[in-house]
């Protein structure tokens, strides 16, 4: 390997290959040349190294094949003492709700226990010397349950943990593991916790780009219950400009609140996807004349007929409301979201549109598989 000690941070980032870990790489080895990226996957069906395709022969990139839930003593040997670790950003992790309503154990051994191996392994190597270093622990908003209702405050730093879902409750593990860890040990741990996320390389099983991706193929979207339930949309880009003033600015042993100012329904959020679609394939010079063909109202229609509203497979455990007040972010570390939600659905929907071939990729045996067994043939 090459002389480790000409960057001076070399930083492992976990669940790299990832939706929001591929972004944060993109991000973060084309502006910070003097530290090495170390991405850690273990490229479960979620992790995609064709994300990565342009920046993979970068000389501060290396990605490093790993499973999380391997033991400590391999973890310390094979990451820490082997590339000088001296962060961590932790994202790796089961990440989708309705996959950790049919397997939670899954959910606790790799959100869980795979955290716990991460914080035994720095906690031994940086022992002599915490204050020179930092663990990024990446939470979710799920830790502290739900808005009962529109008028609910949203959550902040202080809001007590309520998690209601298996996933959210194995996050919430995970968070509480990052304080305590930092209390019982002085282990250099910041949480934060961040609502719903979107942009490229997001998985076609969540909410957007799976709706993104049926309107373009005429295709059913299924929605859950009548679609009434409300999540803070944030952009991703934005979302790494936060993690990049968390790790550079933040304070070890605190939580910092990630929120986009994007509240809505689901359904207002589906609605918003067939507006971005339209305005793009209508205004789009080259698809204009085949799209023109059919006047806008007839497409919309025919988008909107593709809403198939379907008993909730998440039953109680559906979270109604999530919104995120983001202000001790800005008011201590000056972060604002800079997307509008409209900006941010559109560009969304744009890149989606322009990667098919991408999206293709992903929905291989295993997706189907995932895909045919919850919502049906
Ligand atoms: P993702 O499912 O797209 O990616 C997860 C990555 O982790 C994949 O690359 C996968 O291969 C890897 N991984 C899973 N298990 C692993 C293991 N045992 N060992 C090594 N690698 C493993 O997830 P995402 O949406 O990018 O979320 C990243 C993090 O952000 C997660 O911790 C998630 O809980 C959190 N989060 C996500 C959102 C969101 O809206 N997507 C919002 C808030 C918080
Ligand atoms: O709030 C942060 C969380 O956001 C992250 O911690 C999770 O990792 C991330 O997956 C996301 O969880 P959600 O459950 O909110 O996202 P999802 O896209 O799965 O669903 C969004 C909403 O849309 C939710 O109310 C369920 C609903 N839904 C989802 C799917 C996949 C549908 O109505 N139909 C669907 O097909």
């Amino acid at each position: 390997m090459e002389d480790l000690n000409k960057f001076s941070k070399r930083i492992i980032v976990t669940g790299g290959a990832g939706f929001i870990g591929s972004n944060l790489l993109h991000y973060f080895v084309k502006k910070y040349p003097e530290y090495l990226w170390i991405n850690v996957d273990g490229l479960t069906y979620a992790g995609n190294l064709e994300n990565l395709k342009d920046i993979e022969n970068e000389p501060n990139y290396v990605f490093v094949h790993t499973n999380i839930r391997s033991n400590v003593d391999f973890l310390y040997t094979t990451l820490f003492k082997r590339y000088e670790v001296t962060d961590v950003m932790h994202l790796a992790a089961e990440s989708h709700v309705d996959r950790s309503m049919v397997n939670p154990t899954l959910f606790v051994e790799t959100n869980v226990m795979g955290t716990l191996n991460l914080l035994n392994a720095a906690k031994e190597y940086w022992k002599e010397n915490y204050s020179e270093h930092r663990f990024l622990n990446f939470s979710t908003d799920e830790i502290y349950g739900h808005l009962t209702s529109v008028d609910e405050p949203a959550f902040n730093e202080s809001t007590p943990l309520s998690p209601r879902s298996p996933y959210a409750t194995s996050k919430a593990a995970q968070t509480m593991f990052g304080y305590t860890y930092f209390n019982a040990y002085g282990v250099p741990v910041i949480n934060t916790s961040c609502g719903n996320i979107i942009g490229p390389y997001q998985f076609p099983e969540k909410l957007v780009p799976l709706t993104i991706d049926r309107l373009i193929h005429g295709e059913e979207v299924p929605v859950y219950g009548k679609g009434e339930q409300r999540r803070d949309w944030t952009a991703v880009s934005d979302v790494c400009k936060a993690v990049d003033v968390i790790f550079h600015k933040g304070k070890v042993g605190e939580m910092y609140c990630i929120g986009g100012d994007g509240e809505c329904s689901n359904i207002e959020m589906i609605n918003a996807i067939i507006d971005a679609l339209l305005e793009i394939r209508f205004t789009k010079e080259g698809e204009h004349k085949r799209w023109i063909l059919s006047p806008l109202p007839i497409w919309k229609n025919k988008y909107k007929k593709l809403i198939k509203f379907i008993k909730d497979p998440r039953g109680n455990a559906h979270d109604f409301r999530y919104d995120i007040d983001h202000s001790k972010l800005t008011n201590e570390l000056g972060w604002n979201p800079e997307y509008t939600f409209k900006q941010n659905v559109k560009e969304t929907v744009q890149w989606y549109l322009d990667n098919q071939e991408w999206v293709e990729h992903c929905k291989s045996g295993e997706y189907k598989d995932w895909i045919n067994k919850y919502y049906g043939e």
